[in-house]
């Protein structure tokens, strides 16, 4: 049981579209320490990342919006310290878990987060704290992806932003199941570092001869599915090169822009498609079972280094501004780690 009342929180007060002035207004705040409730237990937190959702969450742009003030932050690693009773609950006390997934209260960026039990992932000791940080939101996206590609039959597919750690993960894992990838990244250091990481089909989106060689390898490929992390012309860019019966899954908005310039008569006459993709939805939809074995796997995978993140930047609390500042700048550097200083190494 823990002795402390109090803990240190990163605090959201006010939502701001602007990324810049969203960042500025975080507050680091004391405040008491949450007590879990029957089936929640008390996570006394390692560290925490910064996902694309967390900023969208702070500009007041993510699928829900939470009461404010509100501790931001969807996933994290720590130690359960505490129990609000419950079989599950009992059963994680002492354990290194990674943890995430509420969207009715506070979340990981404190010192401690109460968890729902059943949300909670008990970590092997092969998996390091700073891969179990960020074992949720990215991995299981990437597992989600690879099954909408065999789902819908594609024999290989297209990315955009690749060079995101979601990216990344998606090159490894679409390597080890032999299935080809096109990798679409937007700078020339960035083609150079994703063939460096073994992508064989790498196309920069400012070239000038970019449109036709995506025509050309994804009907050579058979690339019959697209995962958009970009959306506004990206997305009818991506639809407008591909094969007929082709699908396109829009999973992020990191172009801040509306879907755009995709051609009806290709919807109407040659049967493309595009819909969006979200992990938790897709989670659910697999239910209780099929939930635990995506996260098996995922665990299986961060062992074997294929759905592992590169972290770039680690700062503490109290620099958490400085800190996010400096990963928007150039998310492609590696995942910023909110270091909350509960456990690591336990
Ligand atoms: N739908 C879901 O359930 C779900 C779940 C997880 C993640 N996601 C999405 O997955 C995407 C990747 O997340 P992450 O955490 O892996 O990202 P990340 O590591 O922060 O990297 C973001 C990448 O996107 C690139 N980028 C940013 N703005 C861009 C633009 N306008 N056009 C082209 N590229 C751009 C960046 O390149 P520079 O370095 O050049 O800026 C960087 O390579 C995000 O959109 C996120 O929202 C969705």
């Amino acid at each position: 049981m823990n002795s402390r009342k109090e803990m240190k929180a990163v605090l959201l007060k006010q939502y701001d579209r602007d990324l810049a002035h969203a960042i500025d207004a975080l507050e680091v705040t004391t405040r008491p320490i949450p007590r879990p409730s029957r089936g929640q237990v008390l996570v006394r937190m390692a560290a925490a990342p910064c996902n694309q959702s967390d900023l969208l969450l702070i500009r007041g742009l993510y699928g829900v919006k939470k009461r404010l003030p509100t501790v931001p932050g969807w996933e994290g690693t720590g130690t359960v310290v505490d129990h609000g009773g419950g079989l599950v609950a009992r059963r994680l006390m002492g354990k290194r878990v990674a943890c995430g997934g509420q969207e009715d209260r506070d979340g990981t960026w404190a010192e401690y987060f109460v968890a729902g039990a059943t949300g909670c992932i008990p970590l092997e000791k092969e998996i390091p704290w700073e891969q179990g940080a960020s074992l949720i939101v990215n991995p299981l996206t990437a597992v989600g992806l690879l099954d909408e590609t065999k789902k819908l039959g594609a024999r290989a597919a297209i990315q955009n932003a690749a060079m995101s750690q979601a990216g990344r993960m998606l090159v490894r894992l679409f390597a080890s199941e032999g299935i080809p990838l096109i990798n679409i990244v937007r700078r020339p250091d960035q083609e150079v570092r994703l063939r460096e990481m073994g992508a064989s089909h790498v196309l920069n989106s400012e070239s000038p001869e970019f449109p036709e060689r995506l025509r050309h390898l994804a009907h050579e490929l058979g690339a019959t599915v697209a995962f958009d992390a970009v959306a506004g012309p990206a997305t009818g860019a991506l639809i407008d090169s591909m094969p007929a019966h082709s699908t396109v899954l829009v999973y992020g908005a990191l172009s801040d822009k509306r879907s755009e310039g995709i051609d009806p008569i290709d919807m109407i006459f040659a049967g493309k498609t595009v819909r969006g993709f979200y992990m938790g939805e897709w989670l659910h939809k697999r239910g209780l079972l099929g939930a635990l074995r995506a996260i098996s796997r995922v665990k299986r995978l961060v062992r074997r280094g294929v759905l592992t993140t590169d972290f770039a930047l680690r700062f503490g609390i109290n620099e958490v501004r400085e800190g996010l500042r400096s990963y928007v700048e150039r998310y492609s550097q590696g995942k910023a780690l909110l270091l909350l200083d509960g456990g690591a190494g336990d």
